[in-house]
């Protein structure tokens, strides 16, 4: 099992390889040379001499020697098959083949869909880090990052290496891969004609629960364009969205995005994440019946001044008037950095229990914890502390934003899984929360987010909006009834008060 998941060896099935077939064949274009980078048992290139029209010759390359044989079997009158045992990641695909012709080429397949982390676990060691292939520009950066799809190598290498010559390339791979390679044509304005992506269900067909799809991407086949056009099934007629950039920004609904791109800036607030500390067991704690049990379900007496209300992502998405919490956290610290040694004088209590957990607190494996004090968290400083905020969690679509004022006199911490804007004054949460909530904004969020991130909503996503851009669009009395049906709370916003805050809402530049 390891060895078929290091090598990312999920077959695809037939039905599906000739959707595949007939998509790439749908607007009557033909290719002479076919080749399958990982070409497994072969699926791709029996339904490529079944359907491909036009097709002379085809190579399929493949790591396991057993699947080699497999697909050395298939066989054609019409068509000259090559099936070769090869590491992709030891030759350079574009000059190491021998072809017959030069003849239009299209590239298909699968390539393996693992993370490079996945297969570390696996101590797997599929890995682009041969012949000159690390220096490749591009794949340094990408493999440099501590998670990278194996996929996503596939792609840098086959563009780098196809570069010069018209080619299409199609892959089945995730949708997070598909968004990086077109980041990755765009940044480096490679010269890429058209690209496409049309979703196919993996579940069904692999029984994984990922967004995938077939992604497309002509080379050096005509004019430049950067869009993406999205489709939401294989087979679809037509084209549900573009995605793609303006600018440098990646953009998931490009015409959605014009009739708001005015809204697109900088934040002249500053967006902050939620508290992290990795031991939800230790540090987060239920309140029950005047008493507080940790994660453990262990009864827990500290001094009440280091916890505070907890607002997870699942609250932001249900709190309708008013914020009950369900839950305490412990904060160690005021601000990041901050000492912690006086908590053993300060709060007995509380040194007592972090002691008791210390195997937990030391253990942490975030870099983040290392060389930082004991017992250390992120994501605090002044503003975890002010009384009114403004929070919107980053797993849901379409983003909701509430307000969340102190609780029984303390002030609100959200966990890591939210972002929030922290203020002194209620009014004011309740003027920025009516802005985000603003029908435009949510446009604005929706365009430039893809539903299937894991988690659409970030600091950069929100500190795009440019919050004066709305606030000159709207009158007093849409911003009131904005907050009213938002909060079920009647706000009065005072015309005076809120044209001097403007100023807040300008571009930081
Ligand atoms: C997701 S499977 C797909 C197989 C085939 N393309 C298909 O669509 O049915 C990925 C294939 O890549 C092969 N593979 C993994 N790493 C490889 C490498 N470095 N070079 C060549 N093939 C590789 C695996 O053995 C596996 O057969």
């Amino acid at each position: 099992m390891s060895k078929r998941k290091i090598l990312g060896d999920f077959q695809t099935p037939v039905q599906l390889a000739r959707n595949v077939i007939s998509r790439l064949y749908a607007d009557g274009l033909q290719w002479e040379r076919i080749l399958e980078p990982t070409c497994g048992q072969g699926n791709f290139i029996r339904v490529c001499i079944e359907q491909a029209a036009g097709v002379r010759e085809i190579i399929g390359l493949e790591i396991q020697q057993s699947y080699v044989e497999q697909s050395k079997r298939i066989r054609s009158e019409l068509v000259r098959i090559s099936i070769y045992q090869q590491d992709i990641f030891d030759i350079n695909l574009a000059t190491s083949l021998q072809w017959n012709t030069l003849s239009p080429l299209l590239v298909v397949g699968n390539p393996p869909w693992i993370t490079n982390a996945e297969q570390g676990r696996l101590n797997g060691k599929n890995l682009p880090g041969k012949s000159n292939f690390q220096r490749l520009s591009g794949l340094d950066a990408i493999t440099g990052k501590s998670n990278f799809d194996i996929a996503e190598a596939v792609w840098l290498k086959l563009i780098h290496e196809f570069v010069g010559e018209p080619v299409t390339i199609a892959l089945l791979c995730k949708t997070s891969v598909a968004r990086r390679v077109a980041q990755f044509v765009l940044d480096r304005k490679l010269p890429v004609n058209s690209m496409s992506l049309y979703h196919i269900e993996a579940q069904r067909w692999f029984n994984v629960a990922v967004d995938a799809g077939l992604f497309r991407l002509d080379l050096n086949q005509g004019e430049i364009s950067y869009d993406v056009a999205e489709y939401d099934n294989l087979l679809d007629a037509s084209h549900t969205r573009t995605f793609g950039f303006y600018g440098n920004n990646i953009v998931a609904d490009l015409d959605s995005y014009r009739q708001v791109a005015d809204l697109e800036g900088t934040s002249q607030l500053i967006w902050r994440q939620g508290v992290k500390h990795d031991a939800a067991k230790v540090m987060e704690l239920t309140y029950r019946d005047s008493v507080l049990t940790n994660g453990y379900g262990d009864l827990v007496d500290i001094e009440k001044d280091y916890l505070y209300p907890l607002l997870k992502s699942s609250d932001v998405q249900s709190i309708s008037s008013g914020f009950v919490p369900r839950k305490y956290v412990i904060a160690t610290q005021k601000k990041v950095g901050q000492q912690t040694l006086h908590l053993r004088d300060t709060a007995p209590k509380l040194w007592r229990y972090l002691n008791l957990h210390a195997d937990q607190m030391d253990s942490r494996k975030s870099s983040i914890y290392k060389n930082a004090p004991r017992f250390s968290m992120f994501g605090v400083g002044k503003y975890s502390f002010q009384p009114y905020k403004v929070v919107v969690s980053g797993f849901y679509l379409p983003a909701r934003f509430v307000v969340v004022s102190e609780y029984q006199g303390k002030p609100v911490l959200s966990d890591d899984t939210c972002y929030s804007l922290s203020f002194d004054e209620e009014w004011m949460a309740y003027l920025v929360c009516a802005l985000l909530n603003h029908p435009k904004v949510s446009q604005f969020l929706a365009s430039i987010t893809f539903s299937d991130s894991k988690r659409p909503i970030t600091k950069g996503v929100l500190e795009r909006i440019k919050l004066n851009a709305v606030y000159k669009q709207v009158n007093i009395d849409q911003l009131t009834n904005c907050a009213t049906t938002s909060f079920g709370a009647s706000v009065n916003f005072d015309r005076t008060n809120v044209d001097k805050q403007l100023q807040l809402f300008e571009d930081r530049e």
